[in-house]
C-alpha cells in the first residue's frame, strides 16, 4: 500500500515510516522538511496522489491553546479535503488517553478539535489514543526545574515507550478502519512525582524532587484522567527497563 504519514518525520512518525516500509509498504514521510505543509496545504495534493491510507502523527510546533488549535483544525480540514480528492481509503491519528475529559487543558481542547474533524469528515477512520511516551518524562522534567529541584504534581501517568506506540499506530494503519478510538498504555501506574523519583536514580544529575500539584505542563490537571479505564490495551515495556537502554 501507498500510506502517507503526516509527521512522518518525528518520534512517532519517523518509527512509523520505519515500520511499514520493514513490511513492504511504501510509506511516505509529510512533513515541511519533506515539502508538505498540512497547515497551509502545501504539496499535499501531490503527496496523496496514489494514497491508500493516510497516518497522521504531526504535532504543533507551539502549546499555546490558540496556535495548537488553529494547527490541528487547519491542517485536517486540508487534510481531509486533500484525501477526498485523491480517494484515500483510511485515516489514522494519534490522540491522547483521557483527551476528551481535561476541557480546561488548551492543548488537550486543540486534540478534541482533530479528533472531531476526524468523525465528522466522512473518511473511514481509525484513532489510536496513547498516553503520555516515556521519552516525555525528562523533557517535563526539565521544563518543571528550579535549581537543583524538580518540581513535579503527583497525578497519575500510564506512560508507554514511543516504540510501542509506533507500533500500534502502523497496526492500525495496515488493518481495516474501526471508525473508532483505541487506548494503548504502558503496564504501570506511578505518579509523576514518583516517576521523577525513578528517572533520578537510573541517572542521577545532582537534581531531586519536590511535590508541586501547580507546577509544569500538568500541573492543576486531575488525577485519574491520564490512566485510561478497563478498555485500554496495555503493552508490556516497563519504565525502569527502557530508562536502562536509553
Ligand atoms: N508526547 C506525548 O506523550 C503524547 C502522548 C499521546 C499522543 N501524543 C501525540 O502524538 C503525536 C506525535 O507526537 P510526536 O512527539 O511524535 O511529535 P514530534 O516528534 O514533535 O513530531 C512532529 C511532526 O509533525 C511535523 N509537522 C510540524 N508541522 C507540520 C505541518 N505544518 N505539516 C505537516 N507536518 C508538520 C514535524 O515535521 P518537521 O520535522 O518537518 O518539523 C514532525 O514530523 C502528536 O499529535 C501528539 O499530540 C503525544
Amino acid at each position: 500500500m501507498r500510506i502517507v504519514v503526516v509527521g512522518g518525520t518525528g518520534l512517532i512518525g519517523s518509527q512509523v515510516v520505519a515500520l511499514l516500509r520493514d513490511n513492504g509498504h511504501e510509506a511516505v514521510a509529510a512533513t515541511p522538511s519533506t515539502g508538505v505543509d498540512a497547515v497551509t496545504g502545501q504539496g499535499l495534493a501531490q503527496a496523496l496522489k496514489g494514497a491508500d491510507v493516510v497516518v497522521d502523527v504531526s504535532n504543533s510546533p507551539s502549546f499555546e491553546t490558540e496556535a495548537a488549535l488553529d494547527f490541528f483544525t487547519r491542517s485536517a480540514q486540508n487534510l481531509f479535503e486533500a484525501e477526498k480528492e485523491a480517494g484515500v481509503r483510511h485515516h489514522v491519528t494519534l490522540s491522547i488517553v483521557g483527551v476528551d475529559q481535561v476541557p480546561d487543558y488548551g492543548y488537550y481542547q486543540a486534540k478534541v478539535a482533530q479528533e472531531d474533524a476526524v468523525r465528522d469528515s466522512g473518511v473511514p477512520y481509525s484513532i489510536v489514543r496513547a498516553t503520555q511516551f516515556f521519552e516525555f518524562i525528562a523533557p517535563v522534567m526539565d521544563m518543571s526545574t528550579q535549581g537543583a529541584e524538580v518540581h513535579l504534581p503527583s497525578l497519575r501517568l500510564r506512560p508507554i515507550a514511543s516504540a510501542d506506540v509506533a507500533a500500534a499506530v502502523a497496526d492500525a494503519a495496515q488493518g481495516e478502519p474501526s471508525n473508532g478510538v483505541r487506548g494503548i498504555a504502558g503496564p504501570e501506574v506511578h505518579r509523576l512525582d514518583r516517576l521523577g523519583e525513578i528517572t533520578l536514580a537510573a541517572k542521577p544529575d545532582g537534581r531531586s524532587v519536590v511535590v508541586d500539584e501547580a507546577a509544569g505542563p500538568f500541573g492543576g490537571m486531575p488525577d485519574g484522567v491520564l490512566i485510561g479505564d478497563d478498555t485500554v490495551h496495555t503493552v508490556s515495556t516497563r519504565y525502569e527497563d527502557w530508562l536502562k537502554q536509553n
